[in-house]
């Protein structure tokens, strides 16, 4: 059997799976399938100082080979989890990872002190496009990101992930930021932002007229900026987007990526995860290869 463990900024993970923070919640659906220790890592849904109610319905809406999201962050607050969730997220032998979202640089810092220790990881969501203050406005400028970077890394008590958005000009740009800002990984991409328009009502699909795209669609994209990254930081990256088979997490990891996240896979298929990983290890045993971080960044360029 081949080495499946990683090690993301000083935390070793079983093996180099997580899940995509927004898709699947805090665990409790997707456990009723396969247990959560099953996977390297799980990246639960974003997590606010204060509760959040998310965006008016509806906000989700199919695309081909994806789908768009505006849900807008809805969570209970950081407090309500650590008192209805971590608990019953303890009894799983696999990190724990806290998306921290906000509206001000302060409200991050808030959540990260809220959280301190209790989780393995934190991962900064200054990507998600489906708010009007924080995520994306953050995170598409660098020097915003080397800033609430900074602020939110002075509090953490435990490794920080920087979540990249990918509606930038330049993914290097703000990789490098969030290097500067003290970032201990990367994780990326966030979802691209886009539109559906109903032809028949003439309006846009979601009530937030815009949202975010995930699923298959993305993954070029999504591959792309993941081998520019891993050019331009040492930083360990977790790869995500569009991934639902091993192949696909086999490309990730070939451009770059340390460790993958699969996400709206496990919307069609709950079981994608295992599927994943599963996949990961027959392709390292089909090719021989001892260790799963022998083949990070190993892509042969024309
Ligand atoms: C959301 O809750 O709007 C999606 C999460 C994200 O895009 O980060």
């Amino acid at each position: 059997m081949a080495n499946m463990k990683v090690n993301i900024a000083g935390v070793e993970w079983k093996n180099p799976v997580t899940t995509g923070s927004g898709t699947f919640g805090f665990g409790r659906e997707y456990n009723e399938y396969f247990s959560l220790s099953e996977l390297g890592a799980v990246c639960l849904k974003a997590l606010s100082a204060v509760p959040r109610m998310g965006n008016p319905s509806p906000r989700i809406a199919e695309t081909p080979k994806g789908i768009l999201n505006s849900v807008g962050l809805q969570n209970p607050g950081a407090e309500a989890f650590l008192e209805k969730e971590l608990p019953w997220l303890r009894q799983f032998d696999t990190k724990l990872i806290a998306n921290l979202c906000g509206s001000t640089m302060d409200d991050y810092v808030a959540v990260a002190e809220i959280l301190g220790d209790q989780v393995d990881m934190f991962e900064l969501n200054i990507s998600c496009p489906n708010v009007k203050e924080g995520g994306m406005a953050f995170g598409t400028n660098a020097r915003m990101i080397e800033e609430i970077t900074q602020k939110v890394k002075a509090v953490s008590k435990v490794p920080l992930i920087v979540k990249l958005s990918p509606n930038v000009t330049d993914i290097t740009e703000m990789a490098r930021a969030a290097e500067a800002g003290g970032a201990d990984a990367l994780s990326l991409i966030n979802t691209l932002f886009g539109m559906k328009i109903d032809v028949k009502t003439r309006r846009p699909v979601l009530y937030n007229n815009m949202g975010g795209l995930s699923g298959p669609a993305v993954k070029p994209v999504a591959v792309r900026m993941v081998y520019q990254v891993r050019q331009a930081v040492k930083l360990p990256i977790i790869g995500m987007g569009g991934i639902t088979t091993g192949e696909d997490a086999i490309e990730f990891m070939l451009a770059g990526a340390n460790a993958v996240a699969v996400g709206t896979a496990g919307i069609v298929d709950p079981y994608a995860w295992i599927r994943v990983r599963n996949g990961i290890e027959a392709y390292l045993e089909e090719n021989h290869i001892q260790d799963v971080n022998d083949i990070v960044g190993t892509v042969e360029m024309h």
